[in-house]
Order: structure tokens, then sequence, then C-alpha cells
């Protein structure tokens, strides 16, 4: 499903500031898999991800997404089939839009099976259906602005954006990072939810090594731009925080392991 192979990424090369920030990384993803990556800050994370959606150049190897060597694809073509939400609430919506309209530009991408004249009465309860799913109460409320939206519920709709028509792939950037713990516990059992029922195939960083542990199938740990530890199913299904952390000198004052 997806494969990436000795991949390379080096910032500023060649001058005082050169940083590798992926050094000849490996990974090997099934259709299906839900991978939880831990790692602490500057360890290549989100490096790996912008790499994936062709945001950064590359060095050095290969990405196969279903068959097909993404690897020097335009960003712009691979979004339509990558999903991504990231950590900013505000990012993944327009905040002077609509809910409706939101959903409507999302739509252009051809999600929700919509293309023209987004906001059609056959295509609000298109928009209605979709937002039911989250049980948020949105269904009802098409016409709001999404600046009036909380970063718990911007996040939501991001996410119903970003997957309503099954990706190929899924990248999430600690997108609840920015919430409050209560409305972050929330999107992670909605993510969980939309990646079980939809078998998308899913990366998802976070800081929080419980949760890591908690949700996926699969879980690495990055360190310097590559992965140090790795836990399939099984052996992720004995893991505990305690674990992790004496295999590893992991750094205590970048996680937040007991949330
Ligand atoms: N655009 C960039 N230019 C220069 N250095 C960068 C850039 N993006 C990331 N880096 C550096 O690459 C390393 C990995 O960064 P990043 O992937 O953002 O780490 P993480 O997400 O794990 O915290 C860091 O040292 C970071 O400072
Ligand atoms: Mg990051």
């Amino acid at each position: 499903m997806l494969e990436i192979k000795d991949l390379k990424v080096i910032f500023e090369q060649n001058t005082v500031n050169e940083k590798i920030a992926l050094d000849g990384l490996n990974l090997k993803l099934e259709d299906g898999d839900f991978l939880t990556v831990i790692g602490s800050n500057g360890s290549g994370k989100t490096t790996l991800l912008n790499a994936i959606l062709g945001l950064v150049e590359k060095q050095a190897g290969t990405i196969i997404l279903d068959d097909e060597d993404i690897t020097k694809k335009p960003s712009h073509k691979i979004a339509k089939d990558v999903g991504v939400v990231f950590q900013n609430p505000l990012r993944g919506t327009a905040p002077n839009m609509s809910i409706e309209e939101n959903l409507a530009l999302s739509s252009a991408k051809g999600k929700f099976g919509v293309f023209s004249n987004g906001t059609s009465k056959k295509n609000k309860q298109k928009f209605r259906e979709a937002l039911s799913t989250l049980n948020l109460d949105l269904e009802n409320r098409l016409e709001t602005n999404v600046a009036l939206l909380s970063g718990g519920q911007r996040q939501a709709l991001t996410l119903l954006m970003a997957t309503n028509e099954k990706p190929k792939l899924l990248l999430l950037d600690e997108h609840t990072a920015a919430l409050d713990p209560k409305t972050a516990a929330n999107i992670l059992s909605l993510t969980d939810k939309i990646v079980k029922e939809k078998k998308i195939t899913t990366i998802m960083i976070t800081h929080n090594v419980k949760d890591a542990i908690t949700y996926g199938n699969k879980l690495v740990l990055l360190n310097e731009g590559k992965i140090k530890l790795y836990f399939d199913k099984e052996e992720k299904e004995k893991l505990t925080v305690e674990k992790i952390l004496s295999l590893y000198n992991y750094n205590l004052s970048d996680t937040q392991i007991f949330n």
C-alpha cells in the first residue's frame, strides 16, 4: 500500500545550517494499517508527512503509494489521494465561509459526490448526512460561519472533509495537540471510528505515548530521521508506556505521557 525506501531529506544542504531531517528512512504499510508515530521534537515526524505530500525536496529514496511511484509527483496531485489534518484547527477550514461552503469547496475536489453548484438543495442533504455522523449537531448549522466553531468542531469538520471520500492514505500530524484534553479525546475516538469503518490506511503522529499505544495497529518511534523502534500488531498489543521508556531513552520533557 505504502512503501518508503531509503528516504533522505536534507534541509539547507551544504550550508552551515545543514540539517538531515530524514536519514534513509524505510517504512512499509499494508492496506488498512493504522500506524502511530512518536518521537521527540525535531526527530523528523512532520518532515516524513511533508515528504509523502510532496511538500519538501527529497535528496534520495522512493515513495510508492498504491503501486504508484509518487516520489516526484506534484503536491497538488498527491493531495487528491491523500487526506491530511494538521495540528492547527485554523488550517483545515476557511474561517470566513459557512460549514456548507467549506464542504462545497472540499467537494469540488471530488468529495461528497458534488461537483457544481455546491450549495444546492440536493447537496445540502448530502452535507447534512455526512455531518450527522460526527454527532456534533453541525448538520443543523450549515450556514454557520466556521470562525464561530470551536477548535474541536473545526478539527472534526476537517477530518470529515479529509475522509468523506476514502483517501488512499490519511495523514494526521498531532491533530489533537491544540485541543483541551476532553475535546482531544473526542476527536481521537472520532478519528478511530472513521479510520476503522472506512478501513483507511493512516499515519498518525502524536506527542502522547499513551494515545500512540491505544490507537492503531502499528507503532514506530522516530529518532534523528530514522525509525528506531518498530512494533507490529502483536507486539503493540503488549506495549506499555513504561516499556517504551525503558526500551529507549525517550526524551521525557517532550512528551505528555501521563495525559
Ligand atoms: N523547512 C525547513 N528548513 C530547515 N529545517 C527544517 C525545515 N523543516 C524542518 N526542519 C528541521 O528538520 C528537523 C525535523 O523537523 P520536523 O520534521 O518538523 O520534526 P518533528 O515534526 O519530529 O518535530 C528539525 O531539526 C527541524 O528544525
Ligand atoms: Mg512536527
